[in-house]
């Protein structure tokens, strides 16, 4: 593991705890939860390894499709923060049966309108291709009220992956299509470079405080 750069959160322990294939089978909501959603391949478990600093940790592949349950992390921080990342199966991808794409949906739309310490969703969206149909739905998706009583709505984190992609001149165009498509504001990840990881952990550290 890399030392951290002065300013970055440290991550002292992550460890995968669960890989849940349905909504039963999650964990005691004892910790606030983090979901990562985006299509196949997007880049949601290699953003994982970088923002836990564990490289292999979250499995990722060239291979869309490689993630195919709910697979739960604890991450705990240098200054105590205590947060549970799930990364959730990519959508999508349509080598799947019609039959196992809809449980998917089932499982993944239960769990985010259902799970009470669900604090903040992370949808991931590749740079290069912008917002897509699938990325519209589900902003419009996470935008609707939930049934669980909770103080806060949920926060939902727009981020760009594979900035490393685009030549310097292009990031902020790109960036700024995905910005006015969404209505929303968009950060830039590269889980190549780590640009955006300080970003994010900030992110997220205030909407699960
Ligand atoms: P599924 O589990 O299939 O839903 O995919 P995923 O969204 O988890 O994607 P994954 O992290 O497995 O990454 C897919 C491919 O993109 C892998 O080959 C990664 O190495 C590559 N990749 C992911 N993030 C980046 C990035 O920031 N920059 C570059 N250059 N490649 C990336
Ligand atoms: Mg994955």
């Amino acid at each position: 593991m890399k030392p951290s750069r002065e300013g970055e959160p440290r991550v002292i322990e992550a460890t995968f705890v669960a890989g849940a294939v349905d909504t039963k089978s999650l964990l005691p909501p004892t910790l606030m939860e983090v979901a990562f959603a985006g299509r196949s391949n997007v880049g949601k478990s290699s953003l994982l390894n970088t923002m836990m600093q564990r490289r292999g940790l979250a499995r990722t592949s060239n291979t869309p499709g490689c993630t195919r349950q709910m697979n739960i992390f604890e991450v705990r921080c240098a200054d105590g923060l205590m947060v549970r990342f799930v990364d959730l199966p990519g959508y999508g991808w349509a080598r799947r049966s019609k039959t196992e794409r809809k449980e998917w949906q089932e499982m993944i739309e239960g769990y985010l309108v259902n799970r009470a310490c669900l604090r903040a969703v992370v949808v991931l969206v590749d740079v290069r291709r912008g917002l897509e149909e699938e990325e519209a739905q589900l902003l419009a998706f996470l935008a609707l009220p939930r049934p669980v009583s909770e103080a806060r709505p949920l926060e939902v984190l727009l981020t760009a992956t594979k900035v490393d992609k685009l030549a310097a001149s292009a990031r902020k165009p790109a960036l700024d299509a995905v910005r006015k498509n969404a209505g929303a504001d968009v950060l830039g990840f590269s889980a190549m470079t780590g640009e955006g990881r300080e970003a994010l952990w900030a992110r997220i550290r205030a909407a699960v405080l």
